[in-house]
């Protein structure tokens, strides 16, 4: 009789906006007539930009012709993307990024889960509490990361680096070196950011104790401010330690559309010589059929004058969200940070109440869904997460709502 990957049985519930999801549904269910509004999963709302259409449309015409039709994608990513990522993403900003080292794929939630693959299953990870939960869960699946204690709800075998209020919500070096070290900036779900000498700190340890960075940036086309770092590579000695993650979902509306890359310099090795860069691209080879045609014309179409200046008009729109949520909180007598280099925004649930009661009480008498704090770790216990994905008009009301609690 088979048997199944019993690390699966470990899981602690099920994943968090899965949870989420049913409770809204049920109180749907429940209220028909309630009009409820979703400030939870950071699912965008506007539609993609004219210049990604028009280059889709194209592209999708080109696939009715024979000989332009185009059948598998290569793995790694078709050039043009690969080049014009180089390019904007990295060239522009004075880091060298190969082609080569970009490798396209499906969005980057996959590659945060997929990346922990290719490392020993010895790996002592490195997480911030709280954390996207999607890199505690993978490691758990893979079985990394020891048991999980339902009182603590932690791990044995993850160090955490917790982010509160008392240190502006950025890890700390941790004591116990670590092998992988997730960061996220800017972070989800505290919107923190960390300035590019506080990042140069974590390359500098990562190099000296032999670990590596696994660098989320999926949120960075959301900085305004001067010295936060657009990519990890910006920091000097980055490449022998960083993998880096990026998503054309939050800066240029792909969630629904699936487009991502992980970025595996060359000079990544492990203590054996290694080559992180060759091994992700046999997992790739042998894993994944290349991201669709239609989509990577869609996903070089962001970096076109026009695709450029219609996506930071779409961030404009959503960091306008960001500014009311935050002001409306504040003037609400909430305690507030975020929501100013990132689309979240992280309160303190008011009258001491957990994470989950202040969801419970914002769902049935505001009718506004976020998502509870604690959901991304026990750090995040009594704190709540509000995204400005929304609609303007939506925004609006559910900051009304909020105020008039
Ligand atoms: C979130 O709400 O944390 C994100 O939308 C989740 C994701 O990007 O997968």
């Amino acid at each position: 009789m088979f048997k199944i990957n019993e690390n699966y049985l470990k899981l602690p519930g099920s994943y968090l906006f899965s949870t989420i999801g049913k409770k809204v549904n049920a109180y749907k269910e429940a209220n028909p007539d309630k009009e409820i509004i979703s400030l939870g999963i950071g699912d965008v709302t506007q539609p993609l930009a004219p210049a990604i259409i028009d280059s889709l449309h194209k592209a999708v015409d080109e696939m009715a012709v024979r000989e332009t039709f185009r059948g598998y994608a290569p793995d790694l990513g078709y050039e043009f993307l690969r080049s014009a990522i180089a390019k904007n993403d990295y060239a522009a900003r004075g880091a060298d990024i190969a082609v080569d080292e970009i490798f396209v794929s499906d969005g980057a939630k996959c590659d945060s889960g997929n990346i922990q693959e290719i490392f020993s299953i010895n790996n002592k990870i490195a997480v911030c509490d709280p954390v996207y939960p999607v890199y505690v869960d993978t490691n758990a699946m893979a079985g990394r990361t020891g048991t999980y204690n339902k009182e603590t709800e932690l791990w044995s075998n993850v160090i955490y680096m917790p982010c509160k209020a008392e240190n502006g919500f950025a890890p700390e070096l941790p004591e116990e070196t670590p092998d992988i070290i997730y960061l996220c900036f800017p972070n989800n779900p505290t919107g923190a950011t960390i300035k590019k000498p506080q990042l140069q700190e974590w390359v500098d340890y990562a190099n000296k104790a032999g670990a590596v960075i696994i660098y989320d940036a999926a949120y960075e086309a959301y900085i305004s401010e001067e010295d936060v770092p657009h990519t990890i590579y910006e920091c000097e000695g980055a490449k022998t330690c960083a993998i880096e993650l990026k998503s054309f979902s939050k800066n240029a509306g792909f969630t629904g559309t699936r487009l991502g890359y992980a970025v595996v310099p060359k000079a990544l090795k492990d203590s054996d010589g290694n080559s992180l860069n060759a091994l992700w691209a046999r997992r790739h080879g042998t894993k994944f059929n290349g991201a669709p045609y239609i989509i990577q014309r869609a996903g070089e179409a962001v970096y076109s004058e026009e695709g450029k200046k219609q996506t930071k008009e779409q961030i404009a729109y959503y960091m306008n969200n960001a500014r009311i949520i935050k002001e409306g909180l504040k003037e609400a007598g909430f305690t507030v940070s975020g929501g100013v280099n990132a689309p979240y925004i992280w309160l303190t649930a008011p009258s001491g109440m957990t994470s989950w009661e202040f969801f419970d009480y914002l769902l049935a008498n505001a009718n506004v869904v976020g998502t509870p704090g604690s959901g991304f770790g026990p750090s995040g216990e009594g704190y709540f997460r509000l995204t400005a994905f929304g609609t303007y008009e939506n925004t609006i009301e559910a900051l009304k709502r909020i105020k008039e609690l």
